[in-house]
């Protein structure tokens, strides 16, 4: 019988072996702003938290399809750059994109210099980069799109720079229910449920909910876009959009910056968008950034997104948000979100070091 035995590693190695993976996701969102239907005890505020929810197995959606194959960008023509993207591409002044997005790889490094930002503001509008050098976003940049997809050696988020697809999700999959029907205004799902204000008849209000949760099957890579609020109007769309799609692959990711991925605001006529999805892939990260993929507010909110960060090394605070929204009653907001927070959030944070 042959054993393999595993060498032990020097302890300062060891040390830095801090294989850190950690998932988060939300399960719920807040709920009603009527007082008297959802003021319930705490006890059975639990009963109703997503660790109970076993009779609710939702359907396995399929993967996002990977972006439509289109021509390479180049640095000048694209994205009004200076140089190559085999080299180095430097983008100087900010630049709004046309169409479907930009598909840019390259053999080089691209920088967006401080302040510079890259647009494309339409659902579903892809920014994706595969290099082989790496990508600097200076102080202050950003890239704002529906799917931003960024694979380098390193990637760095100076201070202040943002990576940002809140409400601009393109279509949920196929086969999922996180846009809630009927003309409530509610919540979008995702990795929470949307909350719901209106109560069916023989429901409490813990039973009911906006849009459901979906993407269980890829907790570790989430990839699902964020799903739309409810309106409450048929001529009219009031909900807001669902969160968008961000993915870093680094060997190290400096992240002085933030990444979002929430779901949009939704007002007073509609529920919030749910939050779409975060995914970071990298050896090491640092920096002190933000991560959020939160619910929006709304009537409803929307239901929060999900975060994976597969990270072999972790130095400094990165700061993860992934709640479902509130509602859009500006005078009490702030205390039910306090209250709802208590009652309804529950992030599940797994961290397993090796
Ligand atoms: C980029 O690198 C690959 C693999 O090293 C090589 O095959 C390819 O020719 C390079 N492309 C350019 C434009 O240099
Ligand atoms: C980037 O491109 C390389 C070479 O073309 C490919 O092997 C790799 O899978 C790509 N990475 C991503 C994240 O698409
Ligand atoms: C990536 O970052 C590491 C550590 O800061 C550095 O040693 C390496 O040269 C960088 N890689 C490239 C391609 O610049
Ligand atoms: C990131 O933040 C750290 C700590 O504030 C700082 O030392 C470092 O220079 C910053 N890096 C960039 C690229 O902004």
């Amino acid at each position: 019988m042959a054993h393999h035995i595993p060498l032990p590693l020097p302890l300062p190695l060891r040390r830095r072996l801090h294989h850190l993976f950690i998932l988060a996701l939300l399960a719920v969102a807040s709920g009603n702003p009527s007082p008297g239907v959802y003021d319930r005890g705490a006890e059975e505020a639990e009963a109703y938290s997503i660790l109970t929810f076993h009779d609710y197995t939702p359907p396995p959606p399929p993967a996002l399809p990977p972006p439509p194959a289109a021509p390479a960008a180049t640095c000048a023509g694209d994205l009004g750059g200076v140089g190559d993207l085999d080299t180095r591409c430097v983008v100087p002044v900010s630049v709004r994109l046309e169409g479907g997005g930009v598909f840019i790889s390259g053999n080089g490094s691209l920088q967006l210099l401080d302040g510079v930002s890259v647009t494309c503001q339409r659902p579903g509008c892809v920014v994706s980069a595969n290099l082989s050098g790496d990508i600097r976003f200076g102080h202050g940049a950003r890239v704002v799109a529906g799917w931003v997809s960024l694979a380098a050696t390193n990637i760095t988020l100076g201070d202040d720079a943002v990576i940002d697809t809140t409400a601009l999700a393109g279509n949920p999959p196929d086969k999922t229910s996180g846009v809630p029907t009927g003309i409530y205004g509610d919540g979008g799902g995702h990795g929470g449920r949307g909350a719901s204000c209106y109560v069916n008849k023989g429901q409490t209000q813990e039973d009911s909910w906006g849009g459901d949760t979906y993407a269980w099957s890829e907790l570790k890579t989430p990839n699902s876009y964020g799903s739309k609020g409810g309106s409450t109007s048929v001529e009219k769309d009031y909900g807001g959009g669902g969160g968008g799609v961000v993915w870093l692959f680094a060997d190290e990711i400096v992240m002085n910056g933030t990444v979002i991925a929430n779901g949009g605001n939704g007002g007073t006529k509609g529920g919030g968008g749910s939050g779409g999805s975060i995914y970071l892939k990298a050896a090491t990260m640092q920096g002190g950034g933000k991560i959020s993929a939160c619910g929006g507010n709304g009537l409803s909110g929307g239901g929060g997104g999900r975060v994976s960060i597969d990270v072999f090394s972790r130095h400094d605070d990165t700061h993860f948000f992934v709640h479902g929204g509130g509602v859009q009653d500006v005078q009490t907001m702030q205390e039910q979100l306090g209250h709802f927070m208590k009652k309804y959030l529950r992030v599940l944070l797994l961290a397993t070091i090796t």
